[in-house]
């Protein structure tokens, strides 16, 4: 098959468009034929440049989030046929025991695409049990915009946070993928959201998938322009995965009382942010890390996307063998949304 190889960590020049054998399935394995994977700043570009907390194998082939076509099934799977149209999980049973999460249903669990190889190719062999339908409404491009951010966005909003009826939700990064599904999120439960984002395309785009009101964090004071819309009681809650220093102050300022922040990631790639404990007492605010999505998550993520209710931001679609320049679109930050590799599209992006 073709596959984008890593043999050395580095630059996206390391992504080499290359023949390697394809997978054999396992007796629990499916094998599917990749349709859509998507460019991931922390789990692709930076397990790329060996700066994750875990570091794969060589050669490695990366991609955590490939959506396609069963072609093949192991002896012991029954409840998958070929043919089947799937998204591939990125949560991989393990019983290494140096895995660092935990998930309820499936014990330890690694990465797809960081300690396996993922979806960065024709086909990807992954467990059987760790693929979900996707419905036939459901494009291969959005299904793996879908599948990566939303049940995890619906942990932050509807678990963490526990969005109600009529609150107020401040959205950071508004337009990236967990931002712009936390957005749609909190808009089926009722919510008034305020998207917060780095340039007024962004903005514009959160604002398209249903925020309420936007602010261009940039430009704006985003805690006087966050009191000004809640008329000077702050927000009941906040998405928070940026971590950029500065703005988790003013995220943090535009809380109010009782207010619960949640937070999955640092985009910025920024590990330490300032935390005024004065204000995290008085307001008596909760700031809880919770990376996961709950158990049946990613199901119910993908009926919600067949009733036709999820919008996804793609910023651009690139052949499978042009990875490296969908790394440095990624890198370049140039775009607004998702960038998504189709293996099924010629050099010249038309479909082969
Ligand atoms: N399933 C999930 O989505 C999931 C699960 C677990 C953890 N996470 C983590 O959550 C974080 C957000 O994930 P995501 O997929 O939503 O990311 P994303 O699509 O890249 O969006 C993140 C947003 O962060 C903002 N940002 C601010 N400073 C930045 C900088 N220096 N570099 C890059 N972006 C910057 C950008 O918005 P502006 O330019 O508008 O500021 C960007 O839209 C990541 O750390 C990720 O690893 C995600």
């Amino acid at each position: 098959m073709k596959a984008v190889v890593m043999r050395e960590f580095g630059g996206p020049e390391v992504l080499k468009y290359e023949d390697v054998a394809t997978p054999e399935v396992g007796p629990g394995d499916v094998l599917v034929e990749v349709r859509a994977v998507s460019v991931n700043r922390t789990l692709d570009l930076i397990v790329r440049e060996n700066k994750y907390v875990r570091r794969p194998a060589l050669p490695h082939i990366l991609g955590v989030d490939p959506s396609g076509v069963i072609v093949a099934v192991g002896a012991n799977v029954t409840d998958r046929k070929v043919g089947d149209r799937v998204y591939c999980s990125v949560f991989i049973p393990t019983d290494d025991p140096s895995a660092h999460l935990t998930l309820p249903g499936l014990g330890k669990v690694n990465f797809l695409g960081v300690s396996t190889w993922g979806g960065y190719a024709q086909f990807v062999k992954v467990p059987a049990r760790t693929v979900v339908s996707i419905p036939s409404s459901v494009a291969f491009h959005d299904a793996t915009v879908i599948g990566r951010h939303l049940a995890t966005a619906t942990n932050q909003v509807e678990g963490i946070c526990q969005i109600q009826r009529g609150q107020r939700l401040l959205v950071m990064g508004a337009s990236g993928g967990l931002g712009s599904a936390a957005i749609q999120v909190a808009k089926w439960n009722g919510a008034e959201v305020v998207a917060a984002a780095g340039t007024d395309e962004r903005v514009a785009a959160a604002i398209r998938v249903g925020a309420d009101h936007g602010i261009n964090y940039r430009t704006q004071d985003l805690t006087a322009e966050v009191m000004r819309i809640t008329g000077g009681k702050g927000v009941d809650a906040v998405c928070e995965n940026v971590a950029d220093p500065d703005l988790f102050r003013k995220a943090l300022y535009s809380m109010t009382h009782g207010a619960t922040m949640a937070t999955a990631g640092n985009a910025s790639g920024n590990i330490e942010v300032p935390l005024d404990i004065r204000r995290l007492y008085l307001y008596q605010l909760r700031i809880v890390g919770e990376p996961r999505e709950q158990p049946g998550g990613l199901a119910e993520a993908f009926q919600k996307a067949g009733d036709g209710g999820v919008k996804t931001i793609i910023d651009k679609v690139f052949p499978l063998s042009r990875a490296a320049e969908g790394h440095q679109r990624v890198a370049g930050r140039e775009g607004v949304g998702k960038v998504i590799l189709d293996p099924t599209l010629d050099d010249r992006g038309s479909k082969s």
